[in-house]
């Protein structure tokens, strides 16, 4: 179905970027620069600028990112990582994956792990905190610095969607020992499949992440380091990349625009509750726009019929597939966000007059008849 206000528009985000994109593939193929080459080095280097780290290693996905981030930080068996239920699942997979186990603790109504609960959840196998900055906001990393250093406790940032979200003006994915970035197709940095980052000022973290992933060879001298995986970011992807981390701050600059739109058009409307939260330590980047109401699954329903595409994230909170083995952790506030949240569309795409339509179409669900200007 095509829907007249589509969630993401990747046809379009081609289109608008086709000449420069298409260069950087090209060039890439009439080369050969297939793996490993100088368009990856010059990425990983642009990009660690970026978020303002020495060291960025490049990956085929974020959850290899968190996967080298915690092995980087020691975490292996026996271990225990206090992260949070509200996340993707590839966030407790890669503790999981590490041989530890997840501690899940609540969300505070902004979506990010909720810092009074940090402390009651350690133990003496503790051995890091895995904060996730959902949505394009930042966890409060005052506090959460403040908790691992009293407790000796390593940070690995889940910043798989809050490229550009700063807290005290430092961005996301500087603050712990590693910082985690996926370059999913639909995330503000995407790529033509799936990608990621690890970034870092440890050079011993950098350099066992790039050896991890490629199979843990050091191809200069041949020697094998590790039992490492397959999980390069590819030349090619690195290549696009670049080209479209240069639009990136433009980018977020368009989403707190269509952000402050939806918020100027909704407030008030039914029982939405909005995203607007405590701007005064940290600006959100708005990778998505999530709103709550206690009739998400209604509207939804609504929304979809007058040809608005959402997206309703989580529904079945973690602990509720079998498949997983996760105890219920006890946590209000996910299970109730697991039952209310919807993401409106929200893209460097979506135009004002898309907000509008949504906007409209809102309001006449919760009963409105006028757009309010
Ligand atoms: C919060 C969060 N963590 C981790 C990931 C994993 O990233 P990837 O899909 O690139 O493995 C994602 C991506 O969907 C995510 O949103």
């Amino acid at each position: 179905m095509a829907y007249k206000v589509p969630f993401v528009d990747p046809r379009t985000h081609y289109r608008n970027l086709k000449a420069e994109i298409d260069g950087a593939i090209v060039d890439c193929l009439t080369r050969g620069d297939l793996i490993c080459r100088q368009q990856l080095r010059d990425f990983e280097e642009s990009f660690a600028r970026f978020i303002g780290v020495k060291y960025a290693v490049g990956l085929n996905s974020g959850y290899h990112a968190l996967l080298f981030g915690l092995m980087g930080a020691g975490v292996g068996p026996g271990d225990e990582v206090i992260t949070v239920a509200h996340t993707f699942v590839a966030t407790v997979s890669a503790i999981i994956h590490c041989g530890a186990t997840p501690v899940l603790i609540d969300v505070s109504p902004d979506y990010n792990m909720n810092p009074d609960l940090i402390e009651r959840a350690i133990t003496p196998r503790t051995k890091a905190l895995l904060p996730v900055h959902l949505n394009g906001r930042i966890g409060d990393m005052d506090r959460i610095m403040t908790i691992a250093a009293k407790h000796k406790l390593a940070v690995v940032e889940d910043a798989a969607q809050a490229l550009l979200a700063t807290f005290d003006g430092k961005k996301a994915g500087s603050f712990g020992i590693a910082g985690c970035f996926s370059f999913y197709p639909f995330k503000m940095l995407g790529g033509f499949g799936d990608g990621g980052a690890l970034t870092t000022n440890d050079p011993g973290v950098a350099r066992m992440a790039t050896l991890l992933r490629y199979n843990g060879e050091d191809r200069e001298t041949g020697e094998f380091f590790y039992h490492g995986q397959t999980a390069l970011l590819d030349n090619v992807q690195a290549a696009v990349l670049s080209v479209k981390l240069r639009h990136l701050p433009d980018w977020v600059e368009h989403r707190r625009k269509i952000a402050a739109l939806y918020r100027k058009g909704l407030e008030g409307a039914g029982d939405l509750r909005l995203p607007h939260f405590n701007q005064e330590r940290q600006k959100d980047s708005f990778q998505n726009y999530v709103v709550r109401t206690g009739r998400r699954d209604e509207l939804r329903a609504f929304l979809a019929r007058e040809g608005v595409e959402t997206l309703a994230q989580w529904r079945k909170p973690m602990w509720e597939h079998q498949g997983l083995g996760l105890k219920n952790p006890g946590v209000p506030e996910t299970e109730a966000i697991s039952a209310e949240v919807l993401s409106l569309p929200m893209s460097a795409e979506t135009t004002p007059e898309q907000v509008e339509f949504v906007v409209r179409t809102i309001r006449e669900f919760f009963g409105r008849e006028f757009f309010r200007q």
